[in-house]
């Protein structure tokens, strides 16, 4: 009897780590396939992310698995504070001032590629701090840039419309808008069927005019 009930046990554990399992593969980031629109020339993709998701660092990654490239992530010199609230209200002084934090030196040198996607948190409507900071002193005239972001539902607001005016000289394509959350495919929000993935991506880069 005793073994009876232990191996049902064994049965039924395995049958929920089973379960467990096909749960977590499904939450994968799926392996991006290349695209057929890519652009020619070098390509870079630049990247500011913030939060411990890592939304945006996470499209980016998509974006460079299409496209092929060079990615490099952006690193404040000062990180910003470990708390929400406290990144908040530094974030808020920064666009209130249009103050920029230093950033570490990326590792690939801007004005070597044609192509830039240039990817951010929406912060306050708009681009994140050090990515204005990398626009600003990136010499990006004559180039392609391509802006995306994620934001946590509000939209990008501003964001496009900000990497635009810091880059009079170049030509910024459509932006791609995602909601961050979602991004690690879970549903989120009240009964939000929208996910967004690696797909929403691979559209965005298919519909682009290069
Ligand atoms: C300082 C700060 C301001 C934010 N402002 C907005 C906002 O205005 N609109 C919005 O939808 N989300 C806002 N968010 C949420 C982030 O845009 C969202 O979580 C994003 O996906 C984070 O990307 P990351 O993981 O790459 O840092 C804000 C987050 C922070 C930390």
């Amino acid at each position: 009897m005793f073994i009876g009930i232990s191996v049902v046990a064994v049965i039924l554990l395995v049958a929920v780590c089973g379960l467990v399992y096909v749960g977590c593969a499904r939450d994968n980031t799926p392996a991006p396939a290349s695209v057929a629109n890519r652009p020619s020339g070098k390509i870079l993709t630049v990247v500011y992310s913030e939060s411990k998701t890592k939304s945006t660092l996470t499209v980016a990654k998509w974006i460079q698995g299409y496209v092929g490239g060079d990615l490099a992530e952006i690193q404040p010199v000062t990180p910003y504070p470990e708390s929400y609230a406290k990144v908040i209200l530094v974030a808020k002084k920064e666009l209130d001032s249009q103050t920029w934090p230093e950033i570490q030196p990326l590792p690939f040198d801007a004005s070597e590629y044609d192509v830039i996607f240039v990817g951010t948190p929406v912060w306050f409507g708009t681009a994140a701090p050090p990515l204005r900071r990398f626009l600003a002193d990136a010499k990006l005239a004559g180039k392609t840039v391509v802006p995306f972001c994620t934001h946590g539902g509000g939209g990008a607001g501003r964001t496009f419309a900000a990497v635009k005016i810091a880059c009079p000289e170049s030509t910024v394509l459509p932006g791609l808008a995602l909601r961050g959350p979602n991004i690690i495919q879970r549903k989120m929000g009240r009964g939000s069927e929208v996910l967004s993935s690696a797909a929403h991506v691979a559209e965005w880069l298919e519909s682009l005019k290069w």
